[in-house]
This record gives C-alpha cells, structure tokens and sequence, in this order.
C-alpha cells in the first residue's frame, strides 16, 4: 500500500463521481484498506460498540463525512475526512486549498503538547507563605507526578512545571491556583493530566495546610497553541464581475470587521470551526474542548476578537494566518476505537498529535476564507443554495434522479423551501 504521502489531494472531477467510484479512486491511491472504505461507508461504529462507549446506548448517530481536497500541509498532499453536516464547508476548503496551493500551500506548527492542569487551594490562611511552600517543593511534587505515567514517561511526556497563581477577586474571596504543566505527548491528555492533579491534592495539602477542591483539567490550552499561514497570491483571487483587487481588499475588509466587534466575530469565529470541528470530529477527537479553547483564546485579551487575520503582502498578495490552541491526540479515546476515526488519521497519513493540529488550523484557516470571499464578494447564499435545495427534494420525498431535477427546479425558481418541492413533486406524479 502507498504512503498518503507519495499520492496527491488533487483528485479532478471527485465532486461529480458516485460514493463508489470516490472509494475506488481511494482504493486505486492505495491509501485506505477495503476494511476501511467498508468503515467509512458503513457510519463506523454499531450499536454494539456504542454501548460500550456511552451509558443507555440505543443507537448510533451519523455525519457525513467528505473529503477536502487539494491541501497541501508543510509541503505534504494531505488528504482531509471531515465529518459535517452542513452544505459547503467541504467545497469551501477544498476550493480554497486550491486556491492556496499556487503558493505552496498552508505552513503550520505547533507548541509542544503542553496540557494544564488546574488544582483549586481552598482554606489556605496565608496565601503567599502556601506560594512560597509550593515554589519550594516544586522539584518534589514534579518528581512525584513523574511516577504517575510510566508509559507516557518513556515516550518523553511528563510533568514540566508547576506554576502558583493567586486569584484575588473572586465570589468566595482570595485563593491560590497551582498549574501542573503537562507533556502528554501524541494524547489528547484529558486523563493523565486528571489524573496527576488528583494524586497530587493530597501532599499539597499536607504542604499547605489548605484544601483541593477542583482538580481538572484547564480547557484554555494556551500552552499547546497551533498556527497555520498561507499566501494567496492576486492572480488567483479574480473571478465572475470582480477584480482579484476587490475580492483582495474585501476580505480584508471582512477581517477588519471581526477584528472590532464581537457580534461579527463569533460568527467569523464560527465560520473557522466550521473546518476544525469537522476535522476533529472525523478523528474521533473532542471537539467540545478544541470549541471552548478557541473561543476562550479568542477572548484573551479581555475583548472577544478575530482568531485569524488578513491582510496584504508587499507583494500586493493575500496572507491569512490563524492560531488556538489546538488539544488533539491519535492516541487513547475515540480515535482508537472508532474504525472511521482510524480511517480518517490514516488518510491524512498523520503520526503525530502535532501534524493531525497543524492540518486542523490549516482547515480552520481555508475554511474562513471561504466564508470571507464568499461574503465579500457574490454573498453566502448563492453557493449554499444547490446543496441546500438537494435537502430540501430529499425532505420532500424526492428519491433517485427525482432529487437533482427537483434541486435544480427550486434553485431556477429561486424558491428552495419544502412546500414548493412537495408541490412541485405532487404535479409530477400526477
Ligand atoms: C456559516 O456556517 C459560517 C459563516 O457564517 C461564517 C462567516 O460568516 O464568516 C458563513
């Protein structure tokens, strides 16, 4: 079997093949074993495994899942499952990536896989004599949080830091917060770091003389930030009426917007997630903590804001960065018990945690811009709509051939609403 690397993300006509045909040019790629392409099409995971993952099980829930096209990643062809259910985002970023590649491509990082883990000090009666106990004792409690994981030990993970902090105004008055600094490596990290913060309560208190309350995790994992850039040079951004100048300067000037007001960035904010949360989701990661990192990172500065920015190189081309933080692992949860999951890290060719953040936040940049040229320029409406309208025949009861006739029809009347498809099918059957 071909490494994903030797093959390519450009894959001409994919948007106008069958599922089948899709997954032989998958298959003739050598990238997914037919184990695989039966996961993908089978939605992964049954109702047998579902009971063994949540509590009441009693079914399994699917997403679509597509494939972005065209990425090229640090110089990598990189394929990208992205499970989502809204129409577009999959031909957003596809296109562009695109777009991107005359240029090389998206070039991205990332910090090393620095979780944090947040232990409440409680009922302390001298607040900074507990501070100065802990800084002392900090070698020690590192050591002892170091025994905790052998295995992630051996693979170069471990306890890095311990930082105190002290929150003053808070609705219960001054306490003291310690910060357990924690490689996890190619993890996620939620349990090794739950769990060192739990075995470490006991002998900070008998240092402190105070009491652990909450020993979790900190969502905001600003330790663990990943960055992805692209160009877009001019001589790609023209298309229909408007000049590559316009578009240019009008995604500029969607940005701008974003950058001031926190009514427009949540939804630009949206708009990238629309990418990320599609990526995580595919790999089996937990997108409800990458959601609550972004936008808690967004907000940073005290005003929510733009996590990306736009603007123009001194060669007149387009240059988008965008960085969060980024908490994803190949390893542990989901992504190893999810057959899709397995499928979606292997068709990316990813072997690390850092290269499956770097393609995210590449996706998260693409899929802004999308949003951004398309409202810049034509609106988002018109591009939605096609898809939309197949939705729309398929709500209706159109089935087979009936449900491109019967899109086409209500995007031509510029009527994509359920009661005109209904309508429209009831006249053709009579
Ligand atoms: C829709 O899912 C996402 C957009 O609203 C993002 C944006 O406005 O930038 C189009």
């Amino acid at each position: 079997m071909n490494s994903p690397a030797e093959s390519t993300s450009r894959i001409p006509d994919f948007y106008d093949l069958s599922i089948e045909v899709r997954h032989q040019r998958l298959r003739e790629l050598g990238v997914l074993s037919d184990e695989q392409l039966s996961a993908l099409a089978n939605g992964g995971i049954q109702a047998e495994a579902a009971d063994h993952m949540v509590e009441n099980a009693i079914g399994v829930h699917s997403l679509p899942l597509g494939l972005g096209l065209n990425f090229v990643v640090n110089g990598r062809e990189v394929l990208v499952p992205m499970a989502v259910e809204e129409p577009s985002v999959v031909a957003g970023a596809s296109f562009m990536a695109k777009l991107a590649r005359a240029a090389g491509g998206f070039r991205a990082s990332t910090d090393a896989p620095l979780m944090i883990g947040q232990m409440q000090l409680l009922d302390v009666k001298d607040l900074d004599a507990a501070a100065a106990a802990l800084a002392a004792a900090t070698p020690e409690l590192l050591a002892e949080a170091a025994q905790i994981d052998p295995v992630l030990l051996k693979l170069g993970g471990g306890p890095r830091e311990l930082v105190v902090r002290r929150i003053d105004d808070s609705p219960i008055g001054p306490f003291l917060v310690l910060h357990l600094i924690y490689d996890v490596r190619d993890a996620m990290g939620a349990n090794a770091i739950n769990t060192a913060c739990e075995r470490l309560a006991p002998r900070i208190e008998a240092l402190t003389g105070g009491r652990v309350h909450l020993r979790i995790l900190s969502n905001l994992a600003d330790r663990r930030l990943a960055r992805a850039e692209c160009t877009i040079k001019l001589s790609e951004l023209a298309f229909g009426n408007f000049s590559a100048e316009q578009v240019r300067d009008g995604i500029v000037e969607a940005w701008a917007f974003a950058a001031a007001d926190p009514y427009r960035a949540a939804t630009h904010n949206k708009g990238i997630m629309n990418g990320i949360d599609a990526v995580v989701i595919a790999t089996g990661n937990d997108w409800r903590a990458v959601e609550a990192g972004a936008h808690a990172y967004a907000a940073r500065s005290g005003r929510y804001t733009s996590l990306s920015t736009w603007g123009v190189s001194s060669e007149g081309d387009l240059v988008g960065s965008l960085e969060l933080p980024m908490a994803v692992g190949i390893v542990g949860g989901a992504t190893k018990v999810h057959p899709t999951a397995q499928a979606a890290l292997k068709l990316m060719g990813v072997t690390t945690a850092a290269q499956l953040a770097e393609i995210i936040t590449a996706v998260g940049l693409a899929q802004n811009l999308a949003a951004l040229r398309a409202l810049a320029t034509e609106g988002i409406q018109r591009g939605h709509m096609s898809l939309h309208a197949r939705q729309v025949a398929i709500a209706a009861g159109a089935q087979g051939e009936q449900v491109e006739k019967l899109a086409a029809q209500l995007v031509a009347e510029k009527t994509v609403r359920v009661d005109r498809a209904e309508q429209l099918l009831k006249e053709w059957s009579q």
